[in-house]
């Protein structure tokens, strides 16, 4: 018969593998819901295997029993929390789960570390007799704590600010700089002194330290970069899984640790790209980068439009194109926007979608909302894909984006967005903006597109409002064919 040890290396082995093809999967839509799938199946056989492990090393019934119950509560709140999350609240949830990557690495550092300290057999159960194996087992405790305490307090400041609990506006404390890089110098020297003479001051040092970094680093970032900063965190709680897996000797956690930290390290890369954002001064908290004011100047008047006259418009027009964002995924607009589409198309509309990067609060928002209501992959186009073309577009409709269409991106260097690539939807010959006031976006920048003269304002929410002229061009369908 085999042993429970060769039995879980085993499951182990194939739930790596498993969260190699979940990532591979999710990396497209069509394969998506395999991904998921896969990934689920990879947890459940990690989990019943830790959970064989843990009880064939021999713990009391009473343990054994604590952490089936911890498993089973974890997991209903999951569940529940998962069923009624909204779209629009997903970065947020994901944000929140970080910090608890973080919190549980933590303290997964204080009890190995206060475990040796205590406990003079661990030592030799731990296998941490042999000469410098101690200093390399308290290297892992200082560094799994620092990584986890980061990514905790880093984690709950951007929910925080996802979630509109404090301002998104990035903080700009003096000396900003010189506080991160004082901060992970001090790390490095008490990483040193920790390994020599270990003590409980110490790594309540390193805690408090790296709490207040993580809050800090955050802070300092501004609402249009949160998008890099999600995945930066998601990229640092799984460093901080794999520190665990070094200190639990868990190799599975030191390979899915491993793949959530590089691939979220490479997601957050592609983001800045795209953003025209450097990666460096991103994850260390906004470096080098001065908080910009912008011009909040007076742009001059803007022009209201109805939804009937917006019919009209399109009814004569042979190219559109529609650039959702945040607003229609609030206003769970993609379902009429898809009748829309059909309805223009059936006229033999050219119908496209420009999509930008960072559209909505979570990467590929859009493309779900889109996909869910059955847009044709085909007309849904990227950024660099579509930028081009807007000056052969009649009308483009902006339909509750509004940071990922600014001109001030382009054109106003003071801006706090300056810089990052915007959808130039102001070079079509007409721009319909749907959203319901005069407020600015994310990033809380004002937007001058809404004051240009080929600019019309549609207020109200984008669900009702795309409804109406759907229902205006069919109709109009109707009497065309009754005549
Ligand atoms: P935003 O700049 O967030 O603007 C959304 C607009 O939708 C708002 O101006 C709002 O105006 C309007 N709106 C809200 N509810 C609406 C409704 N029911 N009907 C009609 N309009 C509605 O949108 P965006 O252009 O998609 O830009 C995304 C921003 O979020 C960027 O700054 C990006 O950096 C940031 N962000 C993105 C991500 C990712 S990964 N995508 C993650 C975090 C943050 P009213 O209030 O006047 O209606």
């Amino acid at each position: 018969m085999f042993s429970i040890l060769t039995v879980t290396t085993a499951a182990y082995l194939v739930a790596a593998l498993l969260f190699v093809l979940a990532l591979a999967g999710l990396s497209r839509h069509e394969t998506a819901r395999d991904g998921a799938f896969f990934g689920m199946v990879g947890m459940t056989a990690a989990l019943a295997a830790t959970v064989a492990l843990t009880v064939d090393a021999g713990i009391s019934s009473t343990n054994v029993a604590v952490m089936i119950a911890a498993v089973l509560v974890g997991a209903a709140i999951g569940l529940q929390r998962s069923r009624v999350v909204q779209m629009t609240g997903m970065p947020e949830l994901i944000a929140l789960l970080h910090s608890f990557v973080g919190l549980a690495a933590v303290l997964v550092g204080w009890t190995s570390f206060l475990l040796v300290e205590h406990d003079a057999g661990a030592v030799e159960a731990l296998r941490l007799d042999a000469e410098g194996t101690l200093g390399v087992h308290h290297a892992e405790v200082v560094i799994g704590v620092f990584i986890g305490a980061v990514t905790f307090t880093g984690s709950v400041v951007a929910y925080l600010k996802l979630a509109a609990r404090i301002k998104t506006a990035p903080l700009d404390l003096p000396g900003k700089n010189v506080l991160n890089v004082g901060a992970l110098l001090a790390f490095v020297m008490v990483t040193i002194w920790f390994c020599v003479d270990p003590s409980t001051r110490l790594l309540v040092l390193v805690t408090a330290v790296a709490l207040a970094l993580g809050w800090h680093l955050v802070a300092s970032i501004g609402g249009g970069d949160m998008p890099v900063v999600v995945s930066m965190l998601n990229s640092y709680s799984g460093w901080a899984a794999a520190a665990s897996g070094f200190l639990l000797e868990n190799d599975l956690l030191v390979v899915t640790g491993a793949l959530v930290g590089s691939s979220g390290a490479y997601l957050s890369y592609i983001m800045c790209t795209a953003m025209n954002r450097s990666f460096l001064s991103v994850i260390a908290g906004g470096f080098g980068a001065e908080v910009r004011a912008g011009s909040d100047g007076d742009h001059g008047q803007h022009t209201e439009t109805t939804a009937d006259q917006v019919a009209d418009r399109l009814s004569s027009a042979s190219r559109v194109v529609i650039t959702p964002g945040y607003g229609m995924a609030v206003a769970q607009a993609q379902y009429a926007v898809a009748e829309l589409t059909a309805r223009l198309r059936d006229r033999g509309v050219d119908v496209r979608f420009g999509i930008h990067p960072v559209a909505g609060r979570l990467p590929g928002h859009m493309n779900v909302l889109l996909a869910e209501a059955k847009v044709p992959y085909d007309i849904v186009l990227e950024l660099d894909e579509i930028n081009d073309d807007f000056s052969v577009t009649d009308v483009v409709l902006v339909i509750g984006a509004n940071d990922t269409v600014n001109p001030a991106a382009a054109e106003d260097p003071s801006s706090p967005i300056a810089g990052m690539p915007v959808l130039q939807v102001w070079n079509a010959g007409e721009v319909v903006v749907f959203k319901r006031s005069m407020a600015a976006g994310y990033a809380g920048v004002q937007n001058p597109l809404f004051f240009r003269e080929n600019s019309r304002m549609l207020f109200g929410d984008a669900k009702e409002r795309v409804g109406e002229i759907a229902a205006a061009l069919g109709s109009d369908v109707r009497q065309k064919e009754t005549r």
